[in-house]
């Protein structure tokens, strides 16, 4: 049955992945490690990159190929989704996996890379079609962007047919709107938009991207996805993990810049876009910047009643002791920096005013979960609503992780001789649908960004959009307002969270802790 059901919704047969090279910069990195050279592996045994495909390291640790390879290996058997880790694919990609050693500042560097990437293209048949990932410190990117163009590697000339120059920036892609958009015009001078990849890896996952289909491949649910049936929607991203060892670099973010402006505001523009005119990406951006362009800027009058920042403390979690975030290693001792942010919006367009939209995301939550939940308007107040008796409203989930899958609570008569009336939930889990096969966000991602799809990557004004959003109410924390709350490991945020949302007559979704660890 499933397989009657099972149709292709691939318009054309998709593209095959050309010959290409990865150039990782920051190769030594937690990333690489932990993300990319796993993905490269696991598209390799999947028999989605291409044989010829070859990946360069580039970092300033003095090392050699060999040294990089015996490192790569030992962490696709530490990280690789699929174990254990078939030799046959590893003999095969080790030999195309080179280090390059240079600084970042280096010129030389650049120089001896170009030099090597054209005797691949001799050696390897790679065309002259780079793939650049920026794996370091934000901190990096500059210069790494203007040594790639003052070595030639950047932008192209577009009778140099079949080669390509890309660039996949990881988060964070600025800290505010001014550096964000600093970083476009630099990334813009060497790279053009339609060479750019900036990633949000939120957008490899399954869940998310099933958004779209669910929205726009059914019938049922648009008429309904608005205003008129729509009472609020809640995304929540809860981690249970505090910074681990990442204090210094979340000192400079917080949870709003971490988390909020990018991952968060994703779902949102997701769940609230208009329905694209084609599928490709410029079609879908436009309509996610759409969405965007329609939040209405949290004021400095409303960021009180509208946000919410919170710090945890310290305390017992999950059974053992957990220390405060002002503890943390890198974590100033008198730090103000949030983590857990909660926020409420609303979307001035025809389609949503006046639905409040709330966001909330945190380490150290009771639960590690990430929904969104639209909730319906209720039933009229007559019949099982009448005289003041209420039934609970229908509410749409949508898990994005863990258990992947949606649900749609309705009410139900329980089985009884009187009529008693409970919420019943209809579900559905991909893993039991469609059984368990999820590649990782990195992999999709990396492979859709050589096959030069950017569908799932974010547009310069996308990002900038969204900084315009988070900008004003960085603004007001910054100044004091409203004051930063406390929770213990273990609570959904300060108390402020829940008068938040509270305050409009409405509860955030409960996630019950599981196994009292939240896993
Ligand atoms: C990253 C943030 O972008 O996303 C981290 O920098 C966070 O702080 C992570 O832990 C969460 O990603 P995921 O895929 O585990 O939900």
């Amino acid at each position: 049955m499933a397989k009657e059901l099972e149709f292709n919704l691939q318009l054309r047969e998709p593209p095959k992945a050309l010959p290409c090279v990865i150039v990782i910069f920051g190769a030594t990195g937690d990333l690489t490690h932990r993300k990319l050279l796993p993905a490269i592996y696991n598209l390799s045994r999947d028999d989605l990159l291409n044989p010829s495909t070859v990946v360069v390291g580039f970092a300033r640790r003095p090392k050699n190929d060999e040294i990089f390879r015996k490192e790569a290996l030992e962490s696709l058997q530490k990280f690789s989704r699929s174990k254990p880790v078939d030799m046959e694919v590893w003999n095969k990609l080790s030999p195309r996996i080179f280090y390059h050693q240079s600084s970042f500042e280096d010129a030389a560097g650049y120089a001896g890379l170009a030099k090597r990437l054209a005797e691949f293209d001799q050696q390897f048949g790679t065309g002259g079609r780079r793939m650049f990932y920026l794996s370091t410190s934000p901190t990096e990117f500059d210069q790494i962007i203007g040594q790639l163009g003052a070595a030639g590697l950047g932008n192209i000339d577009p009778f140099d047919r079949g080669a390509w120059r890309r660039i996949i920036v990881e988060k964070p892609f600025g800290r505010d709107l001014q550096t964000a958009q600093e970083l476009n015009t630099s990334i813009n001078r060497v790279f053009d938009e339609s060479e750019v990849f900036r990633i949000d890896h939120y957008l490899g996952k399954q869940t998310v991207q099933n958004m779209l289909v669910f929205r726009f491949a059914n019938g049922l649910f648009e008429p309904v996805w608005n205003r008129q049936y729509v009472e609020h929607v809640q995304i929540t991203v809860g981690e249970t993990l505090g910074v681990e060892g990442r204090g210094g670099y979340f000192e400079t973010a917080g949870t709003l810049r971490d988390m909020v402006q990018n991952h968060l505001m994703q779902l949102l523009t997701l769940v609230a876009m208009e329905p694209p005119v084609a599928l490709d990406a410029d079609a879908i951006r436009d309509e996610k910047v759409k969405a965007l362009r329609s939040i209405q800027p949290v004021t400095a009058q409303q960021v009180a009643a509208q946000t919410v920042r919170g710090q945890y403390g310290g305390g017992q979690f999950g059974g053992k002791p957990a220390e405060a975030y002002q503890r943390e290693k890198g974590v100033a001792a008198d730090s103000t920096v949030e983590t857990f942010a909660a926020v409420k919006l609303f979307i001035n367009n025809w389609r949503w005013q006046g639905v409040p939209f709330y966001l909330r995301s945190g380490k150290h939550m009771p639960r590690a979960v990430s929904e969104i939940s639209v909730h319906f308007r209720g039933a009229p107040g007559v019949l099982f609503n009448a005289g003041g008796a209420t039934v609970a409203s229908n509410v749409l989930r949508l898990r994005v992780q863990p258990q992947e899958g949606f649900s749609l609570q309705v009410n139900a008569k329980k089985p009884d001789t009187v009529t008693r009336i409970a919420p019943a939930e209809m579900s559905f889990h991909y893993a039991g649908a469609f059984g368990s096969y999820s590649p990782e966000a990195y992999e999709r991602l990396l492979l859709d960004a050589i096959l030069g799809d950017s569908t799932l990557f974010i547009r310069r004004d996308e990002v900038e959009r969204a900084w315009a959003i988070i900008d004003p109410i960085e603004k007001s924390w910054a100044s004091g307002a409203p004051p930063l709350g406390t929770y213990a490991p273990g609570e959904w945020g300060p108390k402020a969270a829940h008068d938040l949302i509270g305050a409009d007559g409405f509860k955030w979704d409960d996630f019950a802790p599981v196994n009292g660890h939240g896993q």
